[in-house]
């Protein structure tokens, strides 16, 4: 429930008030005696802990024992590798551009119809998971829509709710949560940007002080017809309000001191939504059986090549841009999905698998994202196998077992790298972004580990006529260009600003780099 009530006093008088007239039942507290019974015959979801659930896995896979990950703090013992001159362990990937057969890929009908095909498989089987085929349908409604500003822009809001089909497992219920922001004065459909995060109002629309007066002369009249002796009290301060108009706040610059990210989308004459990963799946392991990877596998644990947190948030993606194609206020041919960190890897994934998003801007996303599974920089796969498993399919664990019935595996055994799922983004534009160790983008994401991945992914941008970073030098021995240095001439593009943990920074560069491919024009 959104409730305009921000101060707590009139909030918990709305409550009392509420409990003291209704008398009704409480909703849902009618008629479903008969569903309980049929649900009471159905498998009750699996309640593991992240350890029980990862155990599981291992079982399934036969892995005895993992290689414990190294450690973030420069200071511990087992602190993660930073030396630059032992990242390289494993130097060579393989070719995103030849056929498992061993033959070179040299038109696009050829990356088309059988390379892409063969990368998106081992990624699904091995790293990622796999979208079950019969996930269930998901139904969007417009839950309120709301007239607020942004940035001294007029915009329309509108809070959505895409409720997942539970009917043949109605003991899990999912519903994912998405907030559509676009331009009120827009002349046509905008292109959005669909980000993973918080979904909701982002600048609620108040009261007027008229309305506000009608609403404490309300409240107050309730108030005494609950307690007559009220009415002295009210009397006696006549000025005293229930409700009062919030401060106006100014925003929260970004690191660059410029306005948020929003603001600077909206008035480009673009549009946002905000979507929720956690209302699509839990961000940890114990939630494996719960969400919508739970409720497909009716609260049973995963199997080895069962999707990932990753590609579930990925999924959900998908399922809020099914509702935008649907709504007259967006350009569905030009929407865009971003994320920051667990998120950016999220984006990433996203724009890799559903080629109806146009557009990806992938903040700081490290191991999992676009740095290179085969570097020893910072987080190691080790990692991603240990306490981060639950992102990755059941398959990603064999890569870093020490013991195990098949022996031991590690990253140079992955069939893929980061380079190639960048790849699988090409032609479409696709946004790397980083920020400064020194202001927080710790190094433990491995900046130059995902240039590489870049420059490595770029021939497959030009193979299908796009341009990829343009840069000469082989992916062995590219540098990353310096801070503030962006390369944004081709489809694939790449810039380290100078803030910290956040895209917010690349935001302005994202989107004019975007506009130039798409052909739109901000408003004047
Ligand atoms: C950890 C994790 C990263 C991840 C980050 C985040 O640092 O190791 O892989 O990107 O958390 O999402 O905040």
């Amino acid at each position: 429930m959104k409730s305009i009530f921000r101060s707590p006093v009139a909030a918990s008088v709305l409550l009392a008030l509420a409990g003291a007239f209704s008398g009704g039942l409480l909703r849902g507290q009618s008629a479903s005696a008969g569903t309980a019974t049929s649900q009471a015959q159905l498998p009750q979801p699996v309640n593991f802990t992240a350890q029980q659930d990862q155990r599981n896995m291992m079982e399934q896979l036969g892995i005895k024992a993992l290689r414990p990950g190294p450690s973030g703090n420069e200071k511990a013992p087992n602190h993660a590798n930073y030396d630059e001159s032992e990242a390289n362990p494993f130097p060579d990937l393989p070719d995103p551009l030849t056929l498992k057969n061993g033959q070179k890929v040299t038109t696009a009908e050829v990356w088309w119809k059988e390379r892409r095909p063969e990368i998106v498989e081992d990624f699904e089987r091995e790293v990622y998971g796999r979208v079950p085929k019969d996930v269930p349908k998901v139904t969007w409604s417009v839950k309120a829509t709301d007239k607020e500003w942004i940035g001294f822009h007029p915009v329309i809001a509108k809070e959505l709710i895409g409720n997942v089909d539970n009917s043949a497992y109605p003991l899990i219920d999912v519903s994912i949560r998405m907030t559509l922001v676009t331009p009120a004065n827009a002349r046509g459909p905008v292109p959005v940007l669909m980000m993973f995060g918080p979904s909701h109002f982002p600048a609620p629309a108040q009261p007027s002080a008229e309305e506000l007066e009608r609403i404490n002369a309300a409240l107050k009249a309730l108030l005494v017809r609950q307690d007559p002796a009220l009415s002295e009290i009210f009397e006696q301060h006549p000025a005293y309000e229930l409700q009062v108009a919030p401060p106006f706040q100014m925003p929260q610059l970004n690191a660059d001191g410029d306005p948020p990210s929003e603001w600077e989308i909206i008035a480009d004459g673009w549009g946002f939504a905000t979507i929720d990963p956690v209302s699509i799946q839990a961000d940890n392991g114990a939630g494996l059986t719960r969400g919508i990877i739970g409720l497909v596998n009716k609260g049973q644990p995963r199997k080895p090549d069962d999707w990932g947190a990753l590609r579930a948030w990925a999924w959900g993606a998908g399922c809020g841009l099914d509702y935008l194609e649907t709504d007259p206020a967006v350009d569905a041919k030009h929407v865009g999905i971003e994320g920051v960190s667990r998120y950016g890897k999220a984006a990433l994934v996203t724009q890799a698998f559903d080629q109806r998003f146009a557009m990806v801007l992938v903040g700081s996303s490290g191991k999992g994202g676009a740095t290179l599974l085969r570097r020893n920089f910072g987080e190691a796969v080790e990692n991603l196998t240990g306490g981060e498993y639950y992102w990755m399919a059941g398959n990603f664990m064999k890569y870093g077992t020490s013991d195990a019935t098949f022996g031991s595996k590690n990253a140079s055994d992955l069939p893929v790298d980061s380079h190639e799922l960048i790849a699988l983004c090409a032609p479409r534009l696709t946004f790397i972004s980083y920020g400064l160790p020194e202001k927080g983008d710790a190094k433990w994401l491995d900046h130059q580990g995902s240039f590489m991945a870049a420059v490595a992914a770029s021939p497959v941008f030009t193979l299908l006529g796009a341009k990829g970073l343009g840069i000469s030098e082989d992916y062995h021995a590219a540098k990353m260009p310096a801070v503030n240095v962006g390369l944004l001439d081709g489809q694939l593009a790449w810039r380290q600003d100078d803030g910290g943990h956040t895209d917010a920074p690349n935001m302005k560069y994202f989107l004019k780099w975007a506009d130039g491919f798409i052909g739109h024009t901000p408003p004047e």
